[in-house]
């Protein structure tokens, strides 16, 4: 079996056909699909239909599960979160800030992947910003100003108590179980530009959100350079729009893409599985 890879134009993504995800796959056939992964940072295989053990199975092959710390897994299910809003639900649209996924942890995932089974005729798309090209297309003077600095993570803006999906969320109806805790408010160090451990390539890591303060400045000063490093590195030039339709597996590179959720789909169910790939460092 040979894969086809087709580039979404854009400034990442691509679409890989040849390939059923419901059959155990050779590792030549993995290799192909690793290093496809890696280039063009987030990957879609559209009309797959697959089972939750199949996800399993396939998540596997790119590393070892991932913690999911603030959503609880679905029934029956240790590494299967569910992504999923109701057509008459009226809480926030979850994880529509740009993030990298879990990047408060020491490890941050390799990477996700996330299964569309309920997607609405229109709105909900995945946005991704490429990483590598906002570091590599940055001014100068910006790049100056974050060159060797460390960002502070936490996941407390969103997870802690009095964060976005806390005691204010309560009420929401919200349906994605999530799971609020005091350890949200924990912090942890990264280099804001960090070298990708599979490219050697350097890259933007993370951004303003999960990250909430830069190392041995000032906070208003940190915040003030977070969120003009936010406007660049998210910048419509960087981005790839992914549009969904049911039975497709999309998996991206978190060490090397943003991603944001979208909403537009009020009054629609949208359901989606998702696993992380762990870190391979
Ligand atoms: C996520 O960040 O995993 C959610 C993406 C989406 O719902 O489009």
């Amino acid at each position: 079996m040979t894969i086809t890879v087709t580039p979404s134009g854009q400034a990442c993504g691509a679409k890989v056909s040849g390939v059923d995800l419901s059959m155990e796959l050779g590792d030549s056939l993995v290799a192909d699909i690793r290093a496809a992964w890696i280039e063009h940072g987030v990957l879609a295989f559209p009309n797959q239909c697959i089972s939750d053990d199949d996800l399993e199975r396939f998540t596997a092959y790119f590393g070892n599960f991932g913690d999911d710390p603030f959503v609880q897994p679905i029934p029956g299910r240790e590494h299967i979160i569910a992504i999923q809003r109701n057509a008459d639900e009226t809480s926030s649209i979850f994880a529509e800030a740009w993030h990298t996924d879990w990047s408060f942890q020491s490890n941050p995932p390799a990477g996700t992947c996330l299964y569309g089974i309920t997607i609405p005729e229109s709105g909900g798309d995945t946005l991704f910003a490429n990483q590598y090209m906002a570091l590599e297309e940055m001014p100068s003077t910006l790049r100056a100003r974050i060159e060797g600095r460390h960002a502070i993570h936490s996941a407390a803006g969103a997870y802690a108590p009095e964060g976005l999906y806390g005691k204010a969320d309560a009420g929401s109806g919200r349906s994605m179980r999530v799971k609020v805790s005091k350890v949200a408010r924990d912090t942890l160090l990264h280099p804001l530009i960090k070298v990708h451990p599979e490219t050697g390539r350097e890259s933007l890591f993370g951004c303003i959100g999960y990250i909430i303060g830069i190392e041995g400045m000032e906070q208003d000063a940190a915040s003030e350079l977070l969120l003009e490093l936010h406007q660049w590195q998210t910048s419509q030039q960087f981005q790839y729009r992914h549009k969904w339709s049911s039975n497709m597996l999309v998996m991206w590179d978190n060490r090397s893409v943003l991603h944001r959720a979208t909403g537009g789909y009020e009054g629609h169910d949208r359901l989606l599985h998702r696993t992380t790939i762990g870190s391979q460092a």
